[in-house]
């Protein structure tokens, strides 16, 4: 089974900017299994970096349902894809949009089979977006985010309501919050996730290509 594991750069200052090439430029050459996959997920100020990163996967961290023309300040699915960004998180806990929004973005993406992870923040949540074909459902209680408690210790039950109900739409589901090493993402594996979404335990790590790397190891 391939796993996932999605790695959210956010907006942090030791992977963003100035900072992103560097920080990106630690994972060339890395050894992952290969029925593991691995997706960065850049922050817009670093889009066009993708294209120097052929090697790596790349998503935005959010995207619009837009088309080129008049639209300030925003972006469309043809622009990421001219950049070389593959797919997008959509609703993620620090960039929360209503459920019009997400309809209209997942029918564009879907037409045009650009893969959006759509983030939700409870199972009620997840079981009313997995109906849309999302790529994935990410599982994230925001109140973990950043922290050093992991959704897979807090929230076992959830995660597995999570998965029974996005099974109905055989949406598959990652988890993320909290994430920090390589019991986490077993136990992701074991409830039936198919990977996680992951940020502070990689991008904050005193070595994040060790961090990944001990992450990803055992599976
Ligand atoms: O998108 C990933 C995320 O919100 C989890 O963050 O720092 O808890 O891994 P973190």
């Amino acid at each position: 089974m391939e796993k996932t594991v999605i790695i959210n750069l956010k907006h942090y200052q030791a992977s963003s900017g100035s900072n992103c090439e560097k920080f990106l430029s630690k994972f060339i050459g890395m050894e992952a299994p290969a029925d593991t996959r691995i997706v960065f997920a850049l922050n817009p100020i670093d889009f066009r970096l993708a294209r120097s990163f052929p090697e790596l996967e790349f998503y935005a961290q959010h995207v619009f349902p837009v088309d080129y023309g008049p639209s300030t300040g925003h972006y469309s699915i043809e622009s990421l894809l001219d950049l070389g960004i593959s797919g997008s998180l959509l609703n993620h806990s620090e960039m929360r949009v209503d459920g019009i929004f997400i309809a209209k973005t997942l029918d564009k993406a879907n037409a045009m089979d650009f893969p959006i992870t759509i983030c939700a923040e409870s199972a009620a949540e997840a079981d009313k977006y997995s109906s849309l074909k999302p790529e994935f459902i990410a599982y994230e209680p925001p109140e973990l985010i950043g922290g050093n408690i992991s959704v897979t210790s807090a929230k076992p039950e959830i995660i597995k309501d999570v998965i029974g109900k996005c099974s109905k739409f055989s949406v598959p589901v990652l988890v993320g919050a909290g994430v920090k090493n390589n019991s986490d993402m077993r136990k992701s594996v074991e409830y039936g996730a198919k990977g996680v979404l992951v940020a502070s335990g990689i991008v904050l790590a005193d070595d994040p290509l060790l961090s990944l790397t001990s992450l990803i190891e055992i599976l």
